[in-house]
């Protein structure tokens, strides 16, 4: 692995970065491809792609068990990914990172392990309105089982999170925060600063998650100080299957392990079973290796570039989106200009956002539709659902011109 200081930034050119995408160099119903549903996964670059085919080729094998050249070959670059993780989240002990299968997993570890450990009755845990529901259900069934109570924290007149309102509910009973860093279905940037003071205020834990946010910025962990963090390699130009949840270590080492099995235990007898030091505790049974190293490679293909101008580059396609659908008649935009991670969410007036998403599938265009995970949000909304258009690092302004072209015939066919 190449270390971030020994590289000179590539420049970054959107165009130039398609072209690292096989993927995208397709047509779909008889049109070039405009991939606009990052949100729901990125696509992979050949790094990615060319790094998993490389490792069950030459190095496979199972980590941290063989007595032989290629377990230990896998066992170095499965933790040397652990490290690039790390590195990537500014987080200086790579044992605070476990491997889990993606965020959804990483919040039920959290629920399960923590939660049925610490919450007991009265507590409470507060989530926004807005959240997926992947970081609202694990905390309702945990409320279930301790006899702590969910509360929902209201957004404000601009569909972003009312830190007023959550303000007002805290109390020395609010034990957890779970927050979404960048919304899903909006692409609200939470301001996850203040919501981490808040929490502190009242000695209360903060859980991000980060799905939707590291493919548009970098993340300091410790510079945020939050308490757990949590992201999808497949949100990240790497492989479905593997993610990530960082913890403090010390909260970490207080928790008893959440699946058990293999791999996770220091002794194991009939009279009982002692358990391993961290992170092992946590990843019973052999992990995704090929996750991991492809993982790693995907935020190294990301780190190549300087960030800010990937930074720009998402604005300036925004900014476009955003003039366009000013110009446009009929659209209703959830989304806003002045705070929005790559993630333009709408209804064209009188139509169904399924039809919709017809119309630009048959343009060879992809969205996605419907609630997105997130049916408080949408019934806070008061929309059965809304077209979601997602960009990232691969999306040009041709793609937003094809999109309100696009736009435009399916307005023509619809009303
Ligand atoms: N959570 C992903 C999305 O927002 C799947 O589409």
């Amino acid at each position: 692995m190449t270390s971030k200081a020994s590289k000179r930034a590539t420049p970054f050119v959107a165009e130039t970065v398609k072209k690292d995408f096989p993927i995208l160099q397709q047509e779909v119903n008889g049109q070039p491809l405009v991939y606009l549903d990052s949100a729901a996964s990125t696509q992979k670059p050949n790094a990615v792609i060319d790094a998993i085919s490389n490792y069950y080729r030459t190095t496979h094998s199972n980590v941290h068990r063989g007595a032989h050249t290629l377990s230990e070959r896998a066992t170095e670059a499965f933790e040397q990914a652990r490290q690039c993780v790390a590195d990537f989240l500014g987080c200086s002990d790579a044992a605070e990172v476990l491997w889990t299968r993606g965020t959804t997993e990483s919040v039920n570890l959290v629920a399960h392990s923590w939660g049925r450990h610490f919450l007991q009755a009265g507590d409470k845990i507060l989530v926004s309105t807005l959240e997926h529901h992947s970081n609202i259900v694990p905390w309702q069934l945990i409320a279930e089982l301790t006899g702590a109570q969910l509360v929902p924290v209201p957004l404000d007149e601009h569909r972003d999170i009312d830190l007023e309102a959550m303000q007002a509910l805290l109390d020395n009973n609010v034990k957890l925060i779970a927050v979404a860093h960048v919304s899903n279905a909006l692409g609200n940037v939470n301001p996850i600063d203040k919501i981490v003071e808040l929490a502190k205020s009242v000695g209360a834990l903060t859980f991000v998650d980060g799905a939707q946010a590291l493919a548009h910025y970098p993340v300091d962990v410790n510079a945020m100080g939050c308490d757990f963090y949590a992201f999808s390699g497949h949100k990240l130009f790497g492989p479905t299957g593997i993610g990530v949840l960082w913890g403090r270590r010390e909260l970490l080492e207080a928790m008893p392990p959440f699946l058990a099995g293999g791999e996770m235990i220091e002794t194991v007898s009939f009279a009982g079973t002692t358990f391993n030091e961290l992170p092992f505790k946590f990843e019973a049974g052999t992990p995704d290796i090929a996750g991991a190293i492809g993982l790693a490679a995907a935020i190294e293909y990301l780190q190549q570039f300087d960030r800010r101008e990937i930074v720009a580059h998402e604005a300036a396609l925004l900014t476009s989106v955003y003039e366009k659908a000013e110009a446009f008649v009929g659209i209703n935009s959830w989304s806003k200009i002045r705070n929005s991670a790559g993630i333009f969410s709408f209804n064209l007036e009188g139509t169904h956002p399924a039809d919709v998403g017809t119309l630009l599938d048959q343009q060879g265009i992809a969205v996605r539709t419907g609630h997105h995970c997130t049916q408080p949000l949408m019934a806070y909304l008061n929309v059965p659902g809304t077209v979601r258009a997602s960009f990232s690092i691969y999306n040009t302004l041709h793609d937003v011109d094809r999109l309100f072209a696009a736009l435009e015939k399916a307005k023509l066919f619809l009303l």
